[in-house]
């Protein structure tokens, strides 16, 4: 349980706030590098509670400004992109990519006004197919971006696989990714000799946990027993520091995911999802693949598919047609023969839990046990940086080490005397691109099974 003060601190981001200025002094990624083009159209988007326009000007640079114009308050997602700015409709104002005021032509040319005048506006950067933004006070000299192994393997070696707007706060958005032992039962497949892609199945579901700090973060290993054999199958999971999360990867198909959880707001979360392999193309790669839903109980992927554009609204592109008023798109005759939920897919499945403890869940109301325990310590750390910073100036952790954010997850079947740290941590920090064990391989009576897996990987393994 979390005291109702705790839960606002951990969950409040907007300006002032703060978990918001511990949010403000990282990088965060906002679009697909390929949503914004030079000279196109400007897009809505909500970072932190704050209303933003993104655009990329004539010579590539992307820019983020308040969707505002300082002169009048017209919004500037009207506004025309073009000769390296973004000019108001309203009466012609045009600003760049810094929000300096470089053009004020309804006013008499003599004029200096257009000195004094400057919109709100946040640097922009491209990695790894993403457009970052950097919302901190230090503009004119920002931090390095994290340095993930994802934004310098080859193109065909990262798939993004999914985005999507999720309707409640961050955290328990970015909590549901270190909940390790709702995976077999959320996810699963009601019959574990039932085909793998209506769900997963592991023969154990009571994972005992060994959580460690880490210098970005927390990471944990979670053990299992295995069916046969005098071993554990173990499940390394990571959280970086801010908004980050990587469930068990280099499996069969040695493909390492990553989830982001960016707060759009206090009540809604862009997540988004990617994977890539160290060393191997992947079989699709690239910009996520549109998701048609089917009625077979067949998992989908990511989030299933979108509604259509927006109008209107920030990120009008990324809201999933499964969503509350519609229940998910749970279909009662799959959740009877086929999956736990009858939910179409791994993260609508999610969407749906997170979703459904209202937009702030209320900690002071539940009951943490042994399974919760990454959780308490994410929370713990969250909230120690977040106050560390604001009374004692103390930068938050991974902010000034690029490098540290060269980290993967893992899941591996090891003697049950092997320790999983020595183990797996050449794997987890980059150090090597061979598997430790030569890829996840459990002896079982059925498979694990999911959505997606080995299909991911070139060689089909
Ligand atoms: S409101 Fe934007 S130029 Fe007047
Ligand atoms: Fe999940």
């Amino acid at each position: 349980m979390l005291s109702k003060e705790n839960t606002e601190t951990l969950c409040r981001v907007g300006p002032g706030t703060v978990m918001g200025d511990l949010m403000r002094e990282y990088w965060l990624p906002c679009t697909y590098s390929w949503e914004l083009t030079a000279d196109g159209d400007p897009l809505r988007v909500r970072m932190l509670g704050e209303d933003l326009i993104a655009f990329r000007d004539t010579n590539g640079t992307p820019g983020f400004i308040a969707n505002n114009c300082p002169h009048r308050g017209a919004s500037l997602f009207f506004g025309r992109n073009e000769e390296a700015g973004l000019r108001c409709v309203y009466h012609g104002w045009k600003f760049d990519a810094e929000g300096n005021c470089v053009d004020m032509p309804n006013e008499p040319a003599e004029s200096d006004f257009k000195q004094k005048v400057k919109a709100t506006a946040y640097r922009g950067a491209d990695a790894g197919g993403i457009t970052w933004i950097y919302m901190g006070p230090n503009q004119q000299n920002p931090p390095g971006l994290p340095n993930w192994e994802w934004c310098q393997v080859p193109e065909n070696q990262l798939q993004h696989s999914h985005k999507a707007i999720y309707e409640c706060n961050f955290m328990q958005a970015l909590e549901g990714e270190l909940d390790t032992t709702h995976v077999y039962f959320l996810h699963s497949r009601l019959d574990p000799s039932d085909a793998p892609s209506y769900g997963l199945y592991a023969p154990d579901r009571r994972a005992r946990l060994e959580i460690v700090d880490t210098n970005y973060g927390v990471m944990y290993a979670a053990r299992r027993n295995e069916e046969v054999g005098d071993v554990y199958y173990w499940r390394t999971t990571q959280f970086l520091f801010p908004v980050y999360g990587m469930f068990p990867g280099g499996g069969e198909d040695g493909t390492v995911p990553l989830s982001m959880y960016v707060p759009i707001d206090d009540e809604h979360t862009l997540h988004w999802g990617l994977w890539w392999h160290p060393s191997q193309p992947m079989a699709t790669f690239g910009k996520p693949k549109q998701q048609k839903l089917n009625d077979t109980g067949a998992l989908i992927g990511g989030v299933g598919p979108m509604k259509p554009h927006q109008t209107g609204r920030y990120f009008a592109d990324w809201w999933p047609e499964a969503c509350m008023e519609n229940d998910f798109l749970m279909n009662k005759e799959v959740k009877k023969t086929k999956s736990f939920t009858g939910i179409p897919s791994v993260r609508a499945q999610d969407d749906a839990v997170i979703t459904s403890m209202s937009a702030i869940m209320d900690r002071t109301k539940e009951h943490l046990g042994t399974a919760d325990a990454t959780i308490i310590r994410v929370r713990r750390r969250m909230l120690e940086a977040a106050k560390a910073f604001r009374e004692r100036g103390i930068t938050p952790p991974g902010v000034n080490d690029p490098e540290l954010y060269q980290v993967r997850s893992c899941q591996a079947i090891l003697p049950k005397d092997v320790s999983w740290q020595s183990a797996l941590d050449d794997w987890h920090y980059c150090r090597t691109t061979e598997h430790p064990t030569g890829g996840f391989k459990p002896v079982r009576s059925v498979p694990e099974g999911g959505f997606g897996r080995g299909t991911r990987y070139a060689q089909g393994q």
